[in-house]
């Protein structure tokens, strides 16, 4: 009937992502959108309990909102499974009822997830978290942008919903700017699909082809990535002038455990500092000359970034590089890494 309620092109890419996840999936105009649409249906005053070191553009979302006395947060170390729980209790227990009905998506709280999160690659047990914040009342949201469906699915596990930056893994070519969210109830759909058509947060028929073009090699994209991602990690650790290592897929990283029973792969995203602080790792970021200084990731090009220079992110070890891996030959990667490095 009219463009902002429906396109054949999203159609295509929501069954596409929906079958990845096991969901019904709406495509956004970016991730933000999505993350806003599921965020603007819990009944005010909101209540959420969200990782730390969750996307910086969610926390600063939501710290947005709660100035305007719409929600109030807590941030929590998601990799703590007792301590999120804590939370989630204390915010349930928040006096002041909010007025959505029981039922509604958030209507007693929602728990916000990243696994592994960005940019620390902390990684949080869905399942237990999950069972946990229900029995509370508390729904959670997942964003799945870091593992992609292919590694991890959320929604087996428990979570309500999940969002993705489809700008990232799934379009795979750092061209294109859009977001999904996915359910299984019927219920969160449907207000989400509401949200999309009041708002207007829908994204250009051309983008989502984008993406479900993108998606076609994701398989292999991610395959590849991730593969470089494992060999780069250890030449990483090995290495004088690297003080750590955050990748899930290294024995030693603390949620190594989990992720080798949650996820079906490490991913491809790295963290890593260097001792000399800021200076010391923007000047490794300006001297790699095959990986892309640049803020976004998923792509099939290595992207590298200094995320602490970045407003939001102060609480960051200030030498921290993340490591978006991409498609390259491995052995060049690494030449170029060591000889920034050095
Ligand atoms: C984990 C995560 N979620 C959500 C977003 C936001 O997505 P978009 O940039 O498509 O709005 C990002 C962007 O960097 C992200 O890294």
């Amino acid at each position: 009937m009219y463009g902002r309620d429906g396109n054949p092109t999203w159609t295509a890419l929501e069954e596409a992502v929906g079958g990845l996840e096991g969901g019904m999936a709406l495509s956004f105009s970016s991730g933000l959108a999505a993350i806003a649409a599921v965020l603007e249906c819990l009944p005010v005053p909101g209540r959420v309990v969200v990782a730390s070191d969750a996307y910086s553009g969610t926390r600063r979302y939501l710290a947005d909102v709660a100035a305007r006395g719409r929600l109030r947060y807590r941030t929590v170390d998601i990799a703590n499974t007792g301590a999120t729980l804590e939370a989630c209790a204390q915010v349930v227990d928040t006096p002041g009822r909010p007025s959505g009905a029981p039922g509604d998506l958030g209507s007693s709280g929602i728990l916000w997830l990243e696994s592994p999160t960005n940019p620390l690659l902390a990684i949080a047990d869905l399942e237990s978290l999950a069972a946990g914040a229900h029995l509370l009342g508390m729904d959670v949201v997942v964003d799945n942008t870091f593992a992609t469906p292919l590694l991890q699915r959320p929604l087996d596990l428990g979570a309500d919903a999940v969002v993705h930056s489809a700008t990232k893994w799934l379009a795979g070519h750092s061209d294109v700017v859009l977001g999904v969210a996915v359910t299984r109830r019927e219920d969160v759909h449907a207000a989400l699909s509401t949200r999309r058509s009041l708002h207007g947060g829908i994204p250009g028929p051309w983008e989502a082809w984008l993406v479900l073009r993108g998606i076609r090699t994701l398989d292999v994209r991610l395959q590849r990535s991730q593969s470089n991602a494992a060999e780069l990690s250890t030449r990483l650790r090995g290495h004088p002038q690297v003080t750590a290592v955050r990748y899930p897929g290294l024995p030693d990283h603390p949620g190594h455990d989990l992720a080798t029973r949650q996820m079906a792969g490490f991913g491809a995203m790295i963290a890593f500092e260097v001792p000399g602080g800021a200076d010391a790792a923007e000047a490794v970021v300006a001297r790699c000359r095959l990986a892309t200084a640049g803020t976004s990731l998923g792509g099939v090009e290595t992207l590298v970034e200094r995320r602490g220079r970045w407003a939001g992110e102060e609480g960051l070890p200030a030498g921290l590089i993340r490591l978006s891996v991409g498609i390259e030959d491995v052995d060049d990667l690494w030449d170029d890494l060591e000889a920034a490095l050095s």
